[in-house]
C-alpha cells in the first residue's frame, strides 16, 4: 500500500509511521511521498533522512487559496496513493480532495473525538481546552476524513489519563506518545492488511 503524509510540524507522527514501517508493526505499506504546507518543517528533514521524497506546497506560493488547493489535489493526482494520512497536518483538505479520494484519507486528532476537536482546536489549543474543562481523561482519534473538520467516521481512539498539575505541553507530549504514535500507524497496518471495510 502506497501512502502520502501530509505535515505541518515536527513530524513526530511521521516518525512513528516511518519506524513502525520499519520494525515490521505496520506491513506492506510504503511512504512515497511526505508533502508539507511549511517549508520549515522538520518533518520534511525526517522524510529526507529517511531517503523518503519530500517537497513543500505552500499556500504562500500562490496567489490564492485555491490555486493552492489546486496544486495539491494536482500533487495526490499526479502521486495517486492508496492511502493519504495526515499527520499534524494544519491546512483544511480541498472538497475536491476529499471528493477524489473517498474513504482513503484519514487524520489523527489529539482528542477522543466529539470532545475538543472542530474549528480552532488544534495543537496545544486541544489540551488547554481540555484542561480547562477539567476531563480527567483525554486521548487520541484516527478517523477518516470528509468535508468537516474532525467529523469523518472514527477508526481507532485511545484514552489517556490527565494527571493533577498537567500543563497543555505535559499533556500534549503524554497524548502523543502513549496515543497518537500507537493508533496512527495501527490504523494505517489495520487498512493496508484489508481489516477496514468500506
Ligand atoms: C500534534 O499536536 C498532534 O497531536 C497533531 O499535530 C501536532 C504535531 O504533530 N496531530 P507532529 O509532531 O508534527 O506529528
Amino acid at each position: 500500500m502506497n501512502i502520502v503524509v501530509l505535515v505541518s510540524g515536527g513530524g513526530t507522527n511521521l516518525q512513528a509511521i516511518i519506524d513502525g514501517i520499519n520494525n515490521k508493526t505496520i506491513e506492506n505499506t510504503k511512504i512515497v511521498e511526505v508533502v508539507s504546507n511549511n517549508a520549515n518543517a522538520y518533518a520534511l528533514t525526517r522524510a529526507k533522512d529517511n531517503g523518503i521524497p519530500a517537497k513543500c506546497i505552500s499556500p504562500k506560493d500562490f496567489d490564492s487559496r485555491d490555486e493552492f488547493n489546486e496544486a495539491l489535489v494536482e500533487e495526490m493526482d499526479k502521486v495517486n496513493p492508496d492511502l493519504i494520512v495526515l499527520a499534524g497536518f494544519l491546512v483544511n483538505i480541498p472538497a475536491k480532495m476529499v471528493a477524489r479520494f473517498p474513504k482513503k484519507i484519514i487524520n489523527i486528532h489529539p482528542s477522543l473525538i466529539p470532545s475538543f476537536c472542530g474549528k480552532g482546536y488544534y495543537g496545544l489549543k486541544v489540551h488547554e481546552g481540555a484542561l480547562k474543562r477539567g476531563v480527567k481523561i483525554t486521548g487520541a482519534t484516527v478517523h477518516f476524513v470528509d468535508e468537516g473538520t474532525d467529523t469523518g467516521p472514527i477508526l481507532l481512539q485511545k484514552a489517556v489519563e490527565v494527571k493533577d498539575g498537567d500543563t497543555p505541553e505535559v499533556l500534549q507530549r503524554r497524548v502523543m506518545e502513549e496515543a497518537e504514535w500507537v493508533i496512527l500507524p495501527a490504523a494505517i497496518n489495520m487498512i493496508s492488511q484489508g481489516l477496514i471495510n468500506d
